[in-house]
């Protein structure tokens, strides 16, 4: 029989990604989602690419009552990709509590649900941003955790130690922390990608409404770095290969190959890319020319990551395959068809 997975947040831009992989790999998908940051409509888009929908639920995950009937009626729940989490780091700072009640309180609600219901495989999103500026390059998964620079990267830090301290607790779950590098990018047919809310405070979607003639021009937040061009460097995964991560881990849990009851790993390409190489790249793949203009730095940003990915190829035998220009070339895609459509 087919295995169920829980993806809460699984309307979201990661979520709604990793919900297609799961559903083309005969997966049974439910999806808790509270709408917060998404629309009933990615289902209509994952209905287009799948050629069937996940059940969904209007559910948030910080209220114990929903969450708990969700799993009483479906006892199949036996793993759980949780994404649902605000995820704007400057909102964060000017709002930690939202992030609190939410991060927090969605994450211990979900793990007493879990072990209530003996629901066992845990897939936790969290971030490279538990690392902060590494002090080595690429960043490994032994690398230290240093202090949060925002309630937003505060609260992945505490999602991953609520975990470990749970399943400490003899509690039966097995549970693997992705830390995600920079995601971009969209499906392939361009029928779900991200829809950031106002202005984009991300990179790619500000490139690309910029191309589009929504923004007036890119700001590029310095060019005074220590790296090669002077422009800060990331790590950026095409969001389809790093929802082919989430299967890869969730079968390392259900096929109980996983070395220890908590691990984690990098979900990155292993390269760094700089800000104005995205820009440079992104004209050449779309054919675009790109208004831009250097300012001074971002509060907060840090000046170069990338990952090292060796324990994510060994263990989930899993790499990053898409390009650079993949994942540029299907943002502009994504941009072009969902303008289209809301201007119809
Ligand atoms: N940038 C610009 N102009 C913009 C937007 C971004 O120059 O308009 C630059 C940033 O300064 C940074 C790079 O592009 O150097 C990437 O910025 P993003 O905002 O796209 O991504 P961040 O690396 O700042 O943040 C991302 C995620 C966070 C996560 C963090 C971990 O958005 O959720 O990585 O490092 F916590």
């Amino acid at each position: 029989m087919a295995e169920t997975v829980l993806v809460t947040g699984g309307m979201g831009y990661i979520g709604s990604h990793t919900t297609v992989e799961f559903l083309n790999k005969g997966y049974n998908v439910i999806i808790v989602d509270n709408l917060g940051n998404s629309s009933i409509e990615v289902l209509d888009g994952i209905y287009k690419i799948c050629g069937q929908k996940p059940v969904f639920y209007n559910v948030d995950v910080t209220n114990y009552q929903q969450l708990s009937s969700v799993f009483k009626s479906h006892p199949e729940i036996n793993s759980v990709i949780h994404f649902a989490a605000w995820k704007a780091v400057g909102e964060s700072v000017e709002q930690p509590l939202k992030y609190y009640n939410n991060n927090l309180g969605g994450m211990s609600n979900l793990l007493q649900v879990m072990q209530e219901n003996g629901c066992q495989n845990l897939v936790f999103s969290s971030s490279c941003t538990v690392y902060g500026q590494p002090d080595v390059l690429p960043v490994t998964e032994q690398a230290p955790i240093k202090e949060a620079l925002s309630p937003y990267g505060f609260t992945k830090q505490v999602c991953e130690t609520m975990i470990k301290d749970v399943i400490a607790s003899n509690m039966s779950v097995r549970a693997i922390a992705l830390r995600y590098f920079n995601p971009i990018g969209a499906h392939k047919s361009a029928e779900i990608g991200e829809l950031p809310n106002g202005v984009p405070n991300n990179l790619i979607p500000f490139v690309t409404q910029t191309a589009y003639g929504i923004r007036k021009e890119l700001m590029i937040f310095g060019d005074d770095y220590n790296t090669p061009d002077g422009t800060a460097v990331r790590d950026y995964i095409h969001v389809t290969d790093l929802a082919l991560a989430h299967i890869a881990a969730i079968e390392r849990l259900i096929e109980s190959r996983n070395a220890n009851d908590f691990e984690v790993f990098n979900v990155g390409t292993g390269t760094g890319n700089s800000v104005l190489e995205i820009v440079k790249t992104f004209e050449q793949v779309t054919a675009q020319k790109l208004n831009y203009k250097i300012v001074g730095r971002r509060a907060g940003d840090i000046e170069q990551v990338w990952a090292d990915t060796a324990v994510a190829e060994r263990e989930l035998n899993w790499t990053a395959k898409l390009s650079l220009a993949d994942s540029l070339e299907s943002a502009w895609k994504w941009e072009n068809n969902y303008r289209k459509n809301i201007e119809k």
